[in-house]
């Protein structure tokens, strides 16, 4: 596995990659890797012939007093893990590698970006986007790879691709969860054992939403409101918000039909946790 921390390095090693004719995958993350990102990771390997992984954490989607400082840089940890799943390059570049000077050129998604976690990170998706688009420029993967835990990037990348055709496929991989139902996240170092106990109710709330529609409850409102009721249950938690949204759009919906996207944050102690299903009602 070769590692590699500047642009001009991973570019001659893809180029190396792409004149063999091989398949490239990307996975981008920000490190502090998981059993989430590894599962990322593996759908690459399992597809591909040569794969990627970016470790960055991107200062430009992180709002001022959030965790940019304090997130997790187990880089010799991240680096012994991708190696173990059989990646091929780690591209680590530094920030001045990424932004040697100062950004004023954004790629923004508007309308998809405006509700549930655009609403209280003003600005995040718009380092998301234009730091992907970076990566997608760099490494010109033919497909990247994103998971469903964070639902709202997935849609956001998947329709910058779209109305900007760039020549990449997305996969969306399944959410990997902890024992008790709790989504992997690196965030989840921040909590106590009791915490991360607690805050298993934030998927139960999520399947009491999905028992409610199976049993034919239609109004989303209803929904919410048991789904609070369960998330008012975490002693240190603060939810930010609880929605029933449209699958494709984002807006919120009043009558459950189609496919529609239940999404919670919650902040808990030190950590504001994410996560969501999918709901195909078929109808
Ligand atoms: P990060 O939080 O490190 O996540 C990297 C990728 O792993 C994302 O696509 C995320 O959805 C996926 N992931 C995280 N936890 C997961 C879980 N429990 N199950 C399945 N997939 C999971 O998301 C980012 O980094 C950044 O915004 C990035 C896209 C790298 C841009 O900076």
């Amino acid at each position: 596995m070769e590692v590699a921390e500047t642009i001009e390095s991973v570019r001659r090693i893809v180029k190396n990659a792409r004149n063999e004719g091989r398949k490239i995958g990307l996975v981008p993350t920000m490190g502090a890797l998981h059993i989430g990102h590894i599962s990322l990771i593996e759908a690459a390997v399992k597809d591909c012939d040569f794969v990627i992984v970016s470790i960055f954490v991107n200062p430009t989607q992180f709002g001022p007093g959030e965790d940019f400082e304090k997130y997790p840089r187990p880089l010799d940890a991240d680096l012994k893990i991708c190696k173990k799943a059989g990646v091929d390059v780690v591209f680590a570049p530094s920030p001045e590698q990424m932004y040697p000077a100062e950004n004023i050129t954004w790629v923004n998604v508007e309308k998809l970006t405006e509700p549930l976690c655009g609403k209280s990170r003003p600005g995040h998706f718009r380092g998301v986007t234009t730091v992907c688009t970076k990566l997608f420029n760099i490494v010109t993967p033919d497909t990247a790879y994103f998971g469903q835990k964070d639902a709202q990037q997935a849609i956001v990348i998947k329709r910058m691709v779209v109305d900007l055709n760039m020549p990449l496929e997305i996969v969306i991989c399944p959410t990997v969860r902890e024992p008790n139902g709790l989504a992997v996240s690196s965030r989840n170092q921040y909590l106590t054992a009791r915490q991360k106990k607690d805050a298993a109710n934030i998927y139960k709330s999520l399947q009491t939403c999905r028992g409610m529609i199976d049993a034919g409850t239609t109004e989303a409102h209803q929904i919410i409101a048991e789904m609070r009721k369960i998330l008012q249950q975490i002693p240190s938690g603060q939810i930010e918000y609880v929605s029933i949204v449209d699958a494709e759009t984002l807006e919120s919906v009043d009558k459950i039909a189609g496919k529609i996207l239940a999404a919670v944050a919650v902040k808990v102690g030190p950590a504001r946790l994410i996560d969501n299903i999918l709901v195909d009602t078929g109808k």
